[in-house]
């Protein structure tokens, strides 16, 4: 019988570097914390149980995987080192197990690597040893721990801050991930000893411990060595983030996804696009967010947690936050759809147009200086300039209905609750309080009078 694979995830230290109260692990990249996509590559790797180690701001990581019921996790009250992180989780795996060891720190780790690395260690590979550790070949190692090697095998790692000048110069590098077995794992860590540079249970002196009682560890040397970055400030975190935005890109640019200016596009991996779709810079598209195909998305847009259908044109700078928008319509530029509002097929949006928790009926067009809420409009309908639903009467919102066909004009304010029934007319300039009938024309402004001569007997009173 094999053993069962279990995650033990780092994820109490302070991240000094961040210079933040957050957690590090909470810092997102690419729209997710650090620490989910290391809890992601852990499930898919095939891991039965993740323990996630948390300590600096432990309430606060905990809540933020609130109802994720596949984790458990370990409290490390003082974070004495990463040796001592995963010695916390020991009670919790009795009998045999391959531990995957994974740094909440370490995001871009592949599900793939962390499947070759477990079938190292479970000697289901060639190459298979008692433990397996990833290494990346860094023409930079900064501040990562060496891996000293002789004729070929691992002796040991040696951290930054403990090196020799002639250590430091080794580019093979701990990448803080590992596939150990337990509980030869658990024995070991409880004769570490902190005499080092940083006071600290180390980790990686498993390694030296595990290698001296004559056991063997096996390197996996990552292939493409960015997949081992570890963010330990801002800097890497924005360079993780970037890199994780290109790779989506490249996805998408190859399923025929049109990107003007990659280095200038943001697009979260969560983001679906359709083929023949062209994206202009400036662009941001967050969340739970999908575009259609052959739609045109132009400069400064920005959208989240929207359904864009096929044939779309995103005028520049739209917003869209939790819209939907069915296929043939356009929008902007300078448009704001806010939660809940829908536009169906070729509906039209215009310049200064804001929309919040309305639905805009087929064909139907709002083109400029026009605020719609709580309202529903029907098919064809028109609303012209600098409509205004008065939604709110300063204690509930209220509702506004709008008929098929229905001519809004210029300057109305729709006091609501009101309802103007289908191929009705307002005229312009109108305060409508109370409902119009189908086919009606609703006047309700005062009537123009024209005072012949005003101006020469104003003139005249001043003197000029
Ligand atoms: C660690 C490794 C180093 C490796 C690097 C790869 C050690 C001693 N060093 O260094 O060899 O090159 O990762 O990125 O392991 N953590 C805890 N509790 C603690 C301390 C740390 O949970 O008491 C967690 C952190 O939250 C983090 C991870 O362990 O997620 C790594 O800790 P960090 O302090 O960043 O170690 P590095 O200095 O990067
Ligand atoms: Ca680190």
């Amino acid at each position: 019988m094999t053993r069962p694979r279990v995650a033990i995830v780092m994820a109490a230290g302070k991240g000094t570097r961040m210079r933040s109260e957050r957690p590090k692990v909470l810092f997102p990249v690419a729209g997710r914390p650090l620490l989910a996509w290391v809890i992601d590559a852990a499930r898919a790797a095939g891991c039965q149980r993740i323990l996630v180690v948390v300590g600096h701001g432990a309430e606060e990581v905990k809540a933020a995987f609130a109802g994720q019921d596949d984790l458990e996790f370990v409290l490390q009250a003082e974070q004495r080192g990463t040796g001592h992180a995963v010695l916390q989780a020991a009670p919790h795996v009795s009998g045999e197990a391959t531990v995957l060891v994974l740094s909440g720190d370490v995001p871009l780790v592949r599900a793939e690597t962390l499947e070759a690395l477990a079938r190292l260690a479970e000697g289901a590979a060639e190459g298979a040893a008692w433990g397996a550790l990833v290494a990346a070949e860094l023409e930079q190692p900064g501040g990562l721990g060496r891996l000293l090697m002789n004729g070929g095998k691992l002796e040991r790692i040696v951290e930054k801050a403990d090196a020799t000048p002639e250590q430091l110069a080794i580019r093979l590098t701990n990448t803080g991930i590992y596939a150990l077995p337990a509980p030869g794992l658990f024995e070991i860590l409880g004769r570490l000893s902190p005499k080092n540079a940083q006071g600290e249970l180390y980790l990686t002196d498993v390694a030296g411990l595990a290698i001296q009682d004559g056991h063997a560890l096996a390197v996996h040397c990552l292939a493409d060595p960015l997949e081992g970055l570890g963010i330990n400030d801002r800097v890497e975190l924005a360079r993780v983030h970037r890199l994780l935005l290109d790779r989506h890109l490249e996805t998408l640019m190859r399923s025929g996804v049109t990107v003007l200016e990659p280095s200038r596009t943001s697009i979260e991996p969560s983001v679906r696009v359709g083929r023949d779709t062209v994206i202009h810079p400036d662009v941001s598209l967050f969340g739970h967010t999908s575009i259609g195909e052959g739609c045109v998305v132009h400069q400064g847009t920005w959208v989240r947690d929207s359904q864009v259908a096929d044939r779309v044109i995103l005028e520049p700078y739209t917003i869209l936050d939790q819209a939907e928008v069915a296929r043939d319509c356009t929008v902007g530029p300078f448009a704001r759809l806010r939660p809940a509002s829908v536009l169906l097929e070729g509906a039209r949006v215009g310049n200064f147009v804001e929309l919040k928790k309305t639905r805009l009926g087929a064909g139907a067009k709002a083109s400029h200086l026009t605020y719609l809420g709580d309202a529903t409009v029907g098919d064809d309908a028109n609303i012209g300039a600098g409509v205004v639903t008065c939604n709110y009467d300063g204690v509930r919102k209220n509702e506004t209905t709008i008929g098929a066909g229905a001519f809004v004009g210029s300057d109305t304010m729709l006091v609501a609750p009101v309802t103007i029934g289908d191929g009705a007319t307002t005229a312009a300039g109108s305060t409508i309080t109370q409902n119009v009938p189908a086919g009606a024309l609703a006047v309700a402004r005062e009537r123009q009078r024209n005072i012949e001569g005003w101006a020469d007997r104003k003139n005249k009173k001043r003197g000029t």
